[in-house]
């Protein structure tokens, strides 16, 4: 079953063709990186126009690259939400519009179903149940994951997504965006030992997670020793980076044992960074746990996880309606409309 895939809910237009939901024969990723990073942050109207400019080529793209035609395809699959309206739209309505011109099904994705999926694009896959940690710049969430199509958050972030702290704090050292990168290189030069900052562990035997103090801690520092941004800046982002990946590890972990579950993934933007990948390798190891975490061109947004996705649904007799619609946040999310053959 080849399926295409199309993403995009931020400010990346992605199309992916994968068969059978694991193995990918292109991903096709268009990152709008450098036209956002001179405003420090994504503009919401600027990514829809780029996204029109670029759905285009870049399924084209997909397509030639896999040495298929749209006529080869058995299904189309593409992020619903969560995400920017304006840039989901874009991808959505393509979508519609191409799988009713070929009559083939399509079905709208949880942009963060497709995260989780994300690590069965492995040659390594977990087997089901598996306890996850996603981490990426919207969202910072644990679920307990069943099936492919059904996962239970046991938590997640109250106030900032991890990906959203590291950016942050980025912009507080007045570096670049997006921060994640910049920050985990920087800390690499840096000692996590010279500045502390605060675990916020919340209830320990609760899963959500909260990085707003640890922010604001960062700032005050900053605040305080006004000459550190001349001279601490590495063991600023050194001592950050400790503080997130500690509590991270710590609450998935936790949240395995809760479940009597011996695997665990790492998922979404942040899964990028080295030291946490490291960290829940080393643990894993230690309680005699398996870890399963997807390459770094799986980690951030990619429209082979949407595909991946779409093949579960689509398999089973599920598609999507045209009268449907985007979703900006998971909680207007709509009930599952979803048609069984
Ligand atoms: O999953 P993603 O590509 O987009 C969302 O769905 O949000 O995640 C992007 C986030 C950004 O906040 C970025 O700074 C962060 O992932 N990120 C990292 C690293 N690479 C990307 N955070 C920490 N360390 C990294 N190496
Ligand atoms: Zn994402």
């Amino acid at each position: 079953m080849l399926i295409l895939g199309i993403e995009s809910s931020c400010d990346e237009t992605a199309a992916a063709i994968v068969r059978n939901g694991n193995h990918i024969l292109s991903s096709v990723v268009a990152s709008q990186i450098d036209l956002h990073s001179p405003f420090g942050g994504v503009v919401p109207e600027l990514a829809s126009r780029q996204h029109i400019q670029a759905i285009v080529p870049v399924v084209e793209d997909a397509l030639q690259t896999a040495g298929i035609t749209a006529n080869d395809l058995d299904g189309l699959a593409v992020t619903q939400g969560p995400g920017l309206v304006g840039s989901l739209l874009v991808g959505y309505c393509f979508a519609k519009a191409f799988a009713y011109a070929l009559k083939i099904p399509w079905i709208g994705i949880n942009h963060l179903d497709g995260h989780i999926n994300s690590v069965f694009l492995t040659p390594d896959p977990p087997p089901f149940p598996f306890v996850a940690l996603l981490v990426s710049g919207g969202h910072t969430a644990i679920y307990h994951v069943t099936t492919h199509t059904s996962a239970a958050m046991m938590g997640q972030t109250r106030d900032d997504a991890a990906g959203e702290a590291f950016d942050k704090v980025s912009k507080m050292l007045g570096l670049g965006y997006p921060g994640g990168k910049i920050i985990s290189d920087l800390a690499e030069h840096g000692n996590p030992k010279n500045i502390h900052f605060k675990r916020a562990y919340l209830d320990k035997n609760q899963f959500d997670f909260s990085f707003s103090g640890l922010k604001t801690g960062v700032r005050r520092y900053i605040e305080k020793n006004p000459n550190c941004l001349q001279t601490d800046k590495a063991d600023i982002a050194s001592g950050f980076q400790a503080s997130v990946v500690d509590v991270l590890s710590d609450k998935l972990f936790t949240a395995a044992e809760t479940r009597q579950c011996r695997h665990v993934a790492l998922v979404g933007g942040v899964a990028a960074n080295q030291n946490l990948r490291q960290r829940l390798q080393m643990e894993a190891a230690r309680r005699n746990c398996s870890v399963h975490i997807p390459p770094l061109n799986l980690c951030g947004d990619n429209a082979a996880m949407i595909a991946a996705t779409g093949y579960h649904y689509l398999k089973t007799g599920h598609t999507s309606q045209l009268h449907e619609d985007v979703y900006s946040r998971i909680k207007a999310a709509p009930i599952p409309d979803h048609k069984q053959a």
